[in-house]
């Protein structure tokens, strides 16, 4: 058999990319403050801001939409991704979202209160957002491991159960349900266990306690499980996906991700209880239950991304991308998030930029490093996105510096990454040269989607 992983599609349709030259990047990136999300898109080469929505969609995928029935109440599409959903899930209530963080609105305003706490391996952030603009404790509990970048372990996704017992022993009155989130993305796109997973539905089942997954990428995470957990060797992926929710009492998804579309999300529960109060949400906030702010073309496409994105060819392909890149990364002494996650490889920019101090913000000034070698988009996770100017003048810094370079599904084939690896080497070795920068004006709130940054030094 060839060693050669290939990419398991052809391509039908095509968009051109656009070259700049090292001198337009230079122009482009002052023009845009320092501060690549106010790039125009069609400025960028490599474009791994984020595996949500960007992804290509199949023949088969836009086939499906010229078969979406628009109709306001009952619409075959609803019925049609229902029948998919229910299958893959084994829950019979679904109620379509325009997106995940609507799905999470929609279900937290339902069923959480004032004062409640919700324990969680890591809170993405609009989960995180979400709870606490209802003045919820988000909770993150994810094993020590999954804290620690250069460490190897199969599921650094997995939450500490020793800690969630803990807090449902002492907490438990404030706890309405319990949730885990597959793949772990702020943890680095790190997977659960399956036994994880069984162990906190019991342990939460033991308190009196529904069981939430976050699910967006739940199809990365079953591959995952196939890969590395001992057991699951021969069992499908769709099978494993099965399992997964067969444990769970509900679940949000951004179908964004692993569902394959540019567009839509959803909640599914088992149970009646909280349907009522979520559907009334739903009415106020996205739409009608049949549609939940969505074209039935959207419910289409879903219905069929859902199938495609947990197909094994694709999926190995999938994981083994990210891995590819970690290798290339590893071979130019570049340290990265380990192993390298689902979607998406976490560059450790203290590795690239080590003399770099904290108040240059490294992790922002790779950010802009790599597109200014190569035109490449990646988004900072570091003291910009997670610290704090304060009142009188001061920072508060985070504890990492990472850049994510976050994979579109089916979109950018192997050279694209070889280019890739290639500009993240060259960046390495001009470290240097690279400045660091100082932010001149800033939101109170989620300051990296707009502040403007001028150079150091
Ligand atoms: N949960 C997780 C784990 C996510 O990664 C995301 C989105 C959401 C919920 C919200 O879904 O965007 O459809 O509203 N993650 C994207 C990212 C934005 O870039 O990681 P959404």
């Amino acid at each position: 058999m060839p060693k050669t992983l290939i990419e398991p599609f052809r391509i039908k349709s095509i968009e051109p990319i656009r070259m700049t030259t090292r001198a337009d990047r230079e122009r482009l990136l002052a023009e845009a403050k320092l501060n690549v999300f106010k790039l125009h898109a069609e400025d960028v080469l490599i474009d791994w801001l984020t595996d949500s929505g960007t992804g290509a969609m199949s023949s088969r995928q836009w086939g499906a939409i010229m078969e979406g029935d628009e109709s306001y109440a009952g619409a075959r599409s609803f019925y049609r991704l229902q029948a998919v959903i229910e299958d893959i899930t084994g829950m019979k209530h679904f109620i379509p979202t325009h997106q995940g963080r609507a799905a999470e609105k929609v279900l937290f305003t339902a069923v959480c209160q004032r004062g409640d706490l919700v324990p969680n391996n890591c809170h993405f952030d609009t989960t995180r957002a979400n709870l606490e603009y209802l003045g919820v404790d988000a909770r993150d509990l994810v094993i020590a491991e999954g804290l620690q970048p250069a460490l190897i372990h199969p599921f650094k996704g997995n939450i500490d159960l020793a800690k969630a017992e803990a807090l449902l022993k002492a907490e438990g009155h404030r706890i309405p349900f319990g949730m885990l989130t597959v793949t772990n993305n702020t943890g680095g796109g790190q997977p659960v266990s399956m036994a994880n997973i069984r162990a906190y539905a019991a342990l939460l089942k033991a308190h009196g306690k529904p069981f939430i997954m976050d699910v967006c990428r739940f199809a990365e995470n079953a591959m995952f499980i196939k890969l590395r957990e001992p057991g699951y060797e021969n069992t499908s992926v769709r099978d494993i996906a099965k399992e997964m929710f067969s444990h769970a009492d509900g679940a949000t998804m951004s179908a964004k991700k692993d569902a394959m579309v540019n567009i839509g999300g959803f909640i599914v529960l088992r149970s009646d209880d909280w349907m009522d109060a979520a559907r009334n949400v739903l009415i106020m906030t996205e739409g009608f239950p049949t549609y939940g702010g969505l074209a039935g073309r959207d419910l289409e496409a879903m219905a069929v991304g859902l199938e495609e994105g947990l197909q094994e060819d694709y999926l190995r392909y999938r994981l083994r991308t990210a891995e590819y890149l970690g290798e290339r990364l590893d071979e130019a002494g570049i340290g990265f998030v380990k192993p390298t996650g689902g979607h998406a490889v976490y560059i450790d920019a203290r590795t690239v930029l080590p003399g770099m101090p904290v108040a240059h913000y490294p992790a922002w000034a790779l950010c802009n490093a790599l597109y200014l070698e190569g035109g490449i988009r990646g988004v900072e996770i570091g003291s910009v996105m997670f610290g704090k100017r304060l009142d009188d003048g001061t920072e508060t810094f985070h504890t990492m510096e990472l850049v994510r370079l976050a994979f579109p599904r089916r979109m950018y084939t192997q050279s694209h990454f070889d280019y890739a690896a290639e500009v993240i080497a060259e960046v390495k070795q001009k470290a240097s040269a690279i400045r660091g920068v100082r932010i001149t004006k800033q939101p109170k709130f989620l300051r990296h989607f707009t502040c403007e940054c001028d150079w150091v030094g």
